[in-house]
């Protein structure tokens, strides 16, 4: 980029003026000095595409801004150097982000889910285009782990990413252990904090999370897992008993975005997680996020900031227009090459970790015996055990080693074949511990 052309503001259509939009307006307008400062010119939103321009606002609409009334009108502007879609959704926002590349317009998004189930053919156009497809806030919200993985990891073979990546979740949990909270409350003040999606079942299903870990796999190995094969359950079903046993444990239970490479395969998923209270990212609250990549070289970090609001999540999407604003050239997968092999995945059956089980056993003779019969005749080593005195049915909750996710589902159809439950039994895993 010329330097006469650096010096004239970057210009931007910005498409959605909700929480996210609205905090980066602020940003750019209380922090225009330091810009400035930064990249040798001004931003300036142009034009601004909402649903409802008559819908009250958080935040007023930038000072020389206007309204746009159709996306097309918007990404036809010849004035307009950047499209950035605030927007969330999959469809109206796909066909903005493909036409905004096609019109030749770099585009930033905070939209993690349009990136992980269409993004493929949004990079390949962004390269074919030689555009920048910025997406800083698509994961983990302010903190920043996609340049992380693109830069300053990138001399890294990485082995393993474990990660607290949806805020919703992790502040109903947290509410949930800290403070005892009901589940649905904390999911309403989640909401009224601005941090969950327009459809929070995306949240406390785990799909949110899944949609970040398919986005952090490409940006780690740089190889495409299927968002449609990865092993996904939210946090909808976890009780505040479990809660409670788990920290008898030495636990807290998180909802955790993992990911490993094992001899050549991908191990990974998103689960409601037992982490040893020791560890960082047990101790990660409120809707703060975190992440630990481990490396070959790097060793381990640890990531940690907040995962969703406002303005946490408008400084990143204001990162990546800061970047093309100073003329950086677009690395947009992080890899030479935009059209990314499909992963070698290891069927999550064969997945191996140590599990905490919370069985409902009728209280009577020969019941915990054939609860230990049906775990030994998986293989399945029990490490500790806790069981509970109440009439006629007996939470029995223990802890194993290290076992595949087949013996799992097939001790537990043995003892439900017993008739000795009560109630659907629970299990959940426990994080393994970090690489030597
Ligand atoms: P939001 O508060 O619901 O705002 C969405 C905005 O987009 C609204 O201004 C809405 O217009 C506009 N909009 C939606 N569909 C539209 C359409 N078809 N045409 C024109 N305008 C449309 O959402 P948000 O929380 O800011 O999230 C935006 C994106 O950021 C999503 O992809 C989300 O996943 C992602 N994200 C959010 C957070 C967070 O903390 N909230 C964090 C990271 C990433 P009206 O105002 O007129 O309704
Ligand atoms: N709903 C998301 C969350 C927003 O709670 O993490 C940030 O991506």
């Amino acid at each position: 980029m010329a330097i006469s052309e650096k010096n004239h503001p970057l210009m931007l259509g910005l498409a959605g003026f909700g929480t996210v939009g609205s905090g980066l307006a602020k940003i750019l307008d209380e922090n225009q000095a330091d810009i400035m400062r930064r990249c040798g010119r001004n931003v300036r939103i142009k034009s601004i595409l909402v649903r409802d321009p008559a819908k009250k606002r958080p935040y007023p609409f930038p000072q020389g801004s206007r309204l746009c009334a159709d996306a097309s009108a918007l990404v036809s502007d010849p004035e307009i150097d950047v499209i950035v879609e605030l927007m969330g959704g999959i469809e109206a926002a796909e066909k903005l982000v493909r036409m905004a590349l096609e019109a030749g317009k770099h585009v930033v998004t905070a939209n993690k889910a349009l990136l992980a189930e269409k993004g493929a053919p949004l990079f390949k156009l962004a390269a074919e285009k030689g555009l920048h497809l910025g997406y800083e806030a698509s994961v983990c919200g302010g903190i920043p782990i996609v340049q992380t993985l693109q830069e300053g990891l990138a001399a890294n073979s990485i082995t393993s990413i474990s990660g607290i990546l949806n805020g919703t979740s992790n502040y109903i949990l947290s509410a949930m252990t800290g403070s005892g909270l009901p589940f649905e409350v904390a999911l309403k003040q989640a909401q009224e904090l601005g941090f969950a999606e327009a459809d929070p079942t995306l949240d406390i299903e785990g799909f949110d999370a899944a949609h970040k870990l398919t986005l952090l796999i490409r940006l780690a190995w740089g190889v495409d897992y299927p968002f449609t094969q990865l092993p996904i359950t939210g946090i909808t079903r976890v009780a505040a008993e479990d809660i409670q046993f788990a920290r008898e444990f030495g636990y807290n239970i998180k909802l955790l975005g993992q990911a490993r490479m094992e001899d050549g395969r991908l191990e990974a998923g998103v689960f409601p997680t037992l982490v040893p209270n020791n560890y960082l990212l047990a101790k990660v609250g409120h809707s703060y996020n975190a992440v630990r990549i481990e490396g070959n070289a790097v060793g381990s970090i640890f990531l940690h900031g907040l995962g969703a609001g406002d303005l946490p999540t408008g400084s990143a999407v204001a990162a990546d227009i800061l970047n093309i604003a100073r003329g950086a050239l677009a690395n947009n997968t992080g890899y030479a090459i935009a059209n990314l092999p499909k992963a070698q995945i290891m069927p999550p059956r064969e997945a191996k970790a140590s599990y905490y089980f919370r069985l409902m056993v009728l209280d009577r003779p020969g019941a915990l015996r054939d609860v230990a019969a049906a775990m030994a005749d998986h293989n399945i080593s029990i490490a500790q055990a806790i069981q509970k005195g109440q009439e006629n049915v007996v939470p029995l909750m223990f802890m194993t080693h290290d076992t595949t996710a087949r013996d799992v589902e097939a001790a537990l159809q043995q003892v439900k074949g017993t008739g000795i439950l009560s109630a659907e039994p629970v299990h959940y895993r426990v994080m393994p511990p970090p690489a030597k």
